[in-house]
């Protein structure tokens, strides 16, 4: 997910990122990959750990607060984000979430999303107020964790792109015409 509908950034300290990270490719819509289902991971392995590091790196790199591994093309159900704390703006609170299960879901809230794989696009979603998610760390060890606030809405954003689901789906035929149009024109000018 991406933040430009507001004015939070990700701005905290990444000293700790070394310089052997790569870059991955952004896939931006209509590729197909976003529309695919992702596969359950399985090998909690050195390649894993490296995978999570450039998938976090290219969040960075694309000031966004989340990526889904589809999203650089990579189908395993894995997913990052680091979701800055208003109270604390520059801690980094980055995580890495793997095959992840909403175990709860309280509340609704509605909000101006954004997408890497959506330049410029802004589309309010209803979401889960505070959600608590089941998942395992790129070590492999296993989390249960309660979210609120935007890391609720995030995960639930990027959760979606694992099942194959983008926030365009959830609007109705007339105004994801208009979305289109209007990303259409996003990427023409850059
Ligand atoms: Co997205």
């Amino acid at each position: 997910m991406s933040l430009f509908a507001n004015k939070l950034q990700a701005t905290h300290d990444r000293s700790n990122i070394g310089d052997e990270m790569a870059v991955l490719e952004l896939k931006i819509f209509p590729a197909d990959i976003l529309r695919s289902p992702t596969d359950k991971v399985t090998d909690f392995d050195e390649a894993l750990a490296k995978t999570a590091a450039d998938m976090a790196e290219t969040m960075y790199m694309e000031n966004g607060i989340g990526l889904a591994a589809n999203q650089v093309g990579l189908s395993m159900q894995m997913l990052v984000m680091d979701v800055p704390d208003e109270e604390n703006p520059t801690a980094s609170r980055l995580k890495t979430i793997i095959n992840p299960e909403i175990l709860e879901s309280k509340g609704e809230v509605t909000w101006d999303e954004g997408c890497l794989s959506f330049p410029g696009l802004s589309v309010p979603v209803n979401r889960a107020e505070t959600v608590v998610v089941r998942y395992f760390d790129a070590k492999g060890e296993r989390h249960e964790e309660a979210m609120d606030g935007l890391e609720a809405i995030c995960l639930q954003h990027e959760m979606d792109h694992l099942a194959g689901i983008t926030f365009i789906d959830y609007l109705s035929p007339l105004k994801r015409k208009l979305a289109l149009r209007e990303l259409k024109k996003n990427l023409a000018t850059p």
